[in-house]
C-alpha cells in the first residue's frame, strides 16, 4: 500500500523565507487603506462554491502574499498530499492506515480499493443498513419491549462519538422527522446521566452506543447505567434487544455486552473518531432528520471533497483557509482562531472544530518523528453571536494579542421573529466590520468633542475609545443552513486542517496525546479507591486523593 508521508520542513522551502521577507513588507499594511484604493477587493477576494459564500477581503493579504502561500502550498507537496488522502494512502503513518472519511460521502459505483480490497461496496451496506433502521423506527414497525413507539434516541458516546452527530441534529433541527428526539449522553458524570434520563420513558427510548474502539471508559459505563436504569424500570432482558444499538469496529465487544449482532452497525479503522459522523455514527442523527436528509448531508460533503480535489488553490476554499491560517500562525504569531456563528442552531459547531482541530493538528512532532520547526495548530475557541458580542468580543476588539476570526452566517432564519434576524446578520457584519476598521485617534476625539465634552476630558478619554482596527477575520455566508450546506460547511473544516497538517509535516489523524491521561486515570482511580497500596508517584496528586478520601460522601 502507498504510504504518504511529507518529508519537507517548511520552513527550508523558498517560498518560506520569502513570506518571511513579505511579512516584514506588511507590517504597516492597512486594510482601510486597501479597502479604499481598491474598489474591487471584494470582488477578488470572494467566492462561492458548494452553496457557501466566503468574503475574504477582511484579511491582511495583498496579491503577493496569496500568491506566495499557494506557492508554499505547492511546494510542500499539497497537489500529491489531497491525492493521496482522497485515493486512500496511508496518510495515518503512526498507525499504518488511511483515513477515508471521504469514502463515507462517495456516490454508489464508486470503486476505491484499500489493501486490494473495494471498500466501497461495504460502506453502502451499511448505508442500507442504517436506511433499514431508521425506516423501521419512523414507521413503528421496531417498538420498544412493550409495543409502544420509539420516540427518543439516547446517544452514549464521547468525543468524534459524540460532538459531529450533536453538532448535526441540532443543526438541523429544522429538519426533524417522525418526532423523533435526541439525546446525547458523553460526560462520566451521574448529574449529566440524571438530567438525560429524567426526561425519558423507559418505554419509547431507544440507547445507542457509539464507541469506535467499544473500550472508551465514559461510555462503557454510561452503557452500563443506562442498561441498569432500563432494567430497574420495568424493561426486560428478553427484549433489550429493542432498546439497545451499536455503533463500533469492534462488533465482538458490543456482542459481549449484550447486542444482537445483527444490531451492530459497524465502522473501519480507516475513519477517524473526529470524522466518523458520516458514518453509521451519524445514526443518530438519520433517526432525528431521515434517511433522505442525511444522504442530503453527505451529499453537500461529496461537493465539498470534488471541490477539494478539482479546484486550483487559487479558487480552493479549504487550501485558501488553510494558508490562511498559515499566515497568521506562523508569520504573525496568532496563536488562536475564533469561530463565531451568527446561528442557533450552530451553537456548538465550536466544539466540533475543536476536537476537529486541536485533535488533528496539536502535535509537535513531524511524521517522521523530528520536531517541528514552527508552531502548529492553534487554540480553537468561540461561540454564537450575538451572546459573545457582550461576553468576549472585548478582547477582539482591544485586547493586545491578533485573533483571526471566521464568522459564519445564513441570511435566512427559520424561525423568523419581527425583525430579529435582520439584526442579528447586521451584527455579524458590524463585528467584522468593526475589527477591520476600528477607530483612529481623531475620530475617536472628534467623537467625544461632538459630545460636547471639554479638552482636558476629550485628551482623558481619547485613548481608551481608540480600536486598532485591521485585526482580520473571514465571513462565510449560507443561503439557510441545510443537510446539504452543512455538509459542504463540515468537509470545508475537514480538508483545511488537512491542509495545514500538510504544511506542518504533521499526522493529523493521530490523537497518541490523549492516552497518558487515560493510562493515569486508571491508576489514580486504584489509588483513590485502594485497590493499589501504593502512594501516587508525586505528592500533589497523592494530596488531592487524601483530600478527597477525607471528605467524600457517598
Ligand atoms: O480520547 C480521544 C478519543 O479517542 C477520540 O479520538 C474519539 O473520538 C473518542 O476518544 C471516542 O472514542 P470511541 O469512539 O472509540 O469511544
Amino acid at each position: 500500500m502507498a504510504y504518504y508521508q511529507n518529508p519537507i520542513d517548511v520552513t527550508t522551502l523558498p517560498s518560506w523565507k520569502a513570506l518571511s521577507e513579505h511579512r516584514l513588507e506588511m507590517q504597516r499594511f492597512s486594510m482601510r487603506e486597501a479597502f479604499a484604493t481598491d474598489e474591487k477587493r471584494f470582488d477578488k477576494y470572494s467566492f462561492t462554491t458548494s452553496g457557501l459564500f466566503l468574503d475574504y477581503s477582511k484579511n491582511l493579504i495583498n496579491d503577493q502574499t496569496l500568491s506566495l502561500l499557494y506557492s508554499l502550498a505547492r511546494e510542500s507537496g499539497l497537489e500529491q498530499a489531497i491525492h493521496a488522502l482522497l485515493e486512500g494512502e496511508f496518510v495515518n503513518s503512526s498507525e499504518h492506515r488511511p483515513a477515508l472519511h471521504t469514502a463515507l460521502r462517495r456516490p454508489l459505483g464508486d470503486r476505491l480499493p484499500v489493501n486490494g480490497q473495494d471498500i466501497m461496496p461495504e460502506v453502502h451496506r451499511v448505508i442500507g443498513q442504517m436506511t433499514d433502521i431508521v425506516g423501521r423506527i419512523h414507521t413503528n414497525q421496531w417498538r420498544g419491549y412493550n409495543d409502544k413507539t420509539i420516540t427518543d434516541v439516547v446517544n452514549i458516546g464521547i468525543g468524534g462519538s459524540f460532538l459531529g452527530p450533536q453538532l448535526v441534529s441540532e443543526a438541523l433541527l429544522p429538519f426533524t422527522q417522525n418526532g423523533v428526539r435526541c439525546h446525547y449522553l458523553a460526560n462520566i458524570d451521574g448529574s449529566e446521566f440524571r438530567e438525560v434520563t429524567a426526561k425519558l420513558n423507559v418505554e419509547t427510548t431507544l440507547f445507542i452506543i457509539s464507541s469506535k474502539t467499544f473500550g472508551t471508559l465514559e461510555t462503557l459505563k454510561n452503557a452500563q447505567a443506562a442498561r441498569a436504569w432500563y432494567l430497574a424500570r420495568g424493561g426486560t432482558e428478553e427484549k433489550l434487544y429493542r432498546h439497545f444499538i451499536a455503533v463500533t469496529s469492534n462488533i465482538k465487544a458490543a456482542v459481549e455486552f449484550g447486542i444482537r449482532e445483527k444490531n451492530v452497525f459497524p465502522m473501519w479503522d480507516w475513519v477517524g473518531g473526529r470524522y466518523s459522523l458520516w458514518s453509521a455514527i451519524g445514526l443518530p442523527t438519520a433517526l432525528a432528520i431521515g434517511m433522505s436528509n442525511f444522504k442530503e448531508l453527505l451529499s453537500g460533503g461529496y461537493a465539498m471533497d470534488q471541490h477539494f480535489r478539482n479546484a486550483p488553490f487559487e479558487e480552493n476554499m479549504p487550501v485558501l483557509l488553510a494558508m490562511l491560517g498559515v499566515w497568521y500562525a506562523n508569520f504573525w504569531g496568532a496563536q488562536t482562531h475564533a469561530f463565531l456563528p451568527y446561528d442557533h442552531y450552530l451553537r456548538n459547531f465550536v466544539k466540533h472544530l475543536q476536537q476537529l482541530d486541536m485533535e488533528s493538528n496539536g502535535k509537535s512532532v513531524r511524521q517522521d518523528g523530528t520536531p517541528v520547526s514552527t508552531a502548529t495548530g492553534p487554540v480553537i475557541w468561540g461561540g454564537v453571536g450575538c451572546n459573545g458580542q457582550h461576553a468576549y468580543h472585548q478582547l477582539l476588539h482591544q485586547g493586545s494579542l491578533m485573533i483571526p476570526s471566521d464568522f459564519i452566517v445564513p441570511v435566512t432564519s427559520y424561525n423568523p421573529v419581527a425583525d430579529h434576524h435582520q439584526w442579528l446578520y447586521a451584527n455579524c457584519l458590524s463585528q467584522s466590520q468593526a475589527m477591520m476598521l476600528g477607530k483612529t485617534r481623531e475620530e475617536a476625539e472628534a467623537e467625544l468633542r461632538a459630545k460636547g465634552m471639554s479638552e482636558d476630558e476629550v485628551q482623558r478619554l481619547a485613548a481608551h475609545k481608540v480600536i486598532p482596527g485591521n485585526r482580520p477575520s473571514n465571513t462565510l455566508v449560507v443561503e439557510r443552513i441545510d443537510p446539504r450546506r452543512l455538509g459542504a460547511l463540515v468537509a470545508l473544516y475537514e480538508h483545511k486542517v488537512f491542509v495545514q497538517s500538510v504544511i506542518w509535516g504533521i499526522n493529523a489523524f493521530d490523537q497518541w496525546g490523549v492516552e497518558l491521561g487515560k493510562e493515569l486515570g486508571k491508576t489514580v482511580y486504584q489509588q483513590m479507591t485502594g485497590h493499589d497500596q501504593l502512594p501516587a508517584d508525586d505528592a500533589s496528586t497523592q494530596g488531592l486523593i487524601d483530600y478527597f478520601r477525607s471528605r467524600h460522601r457517598g
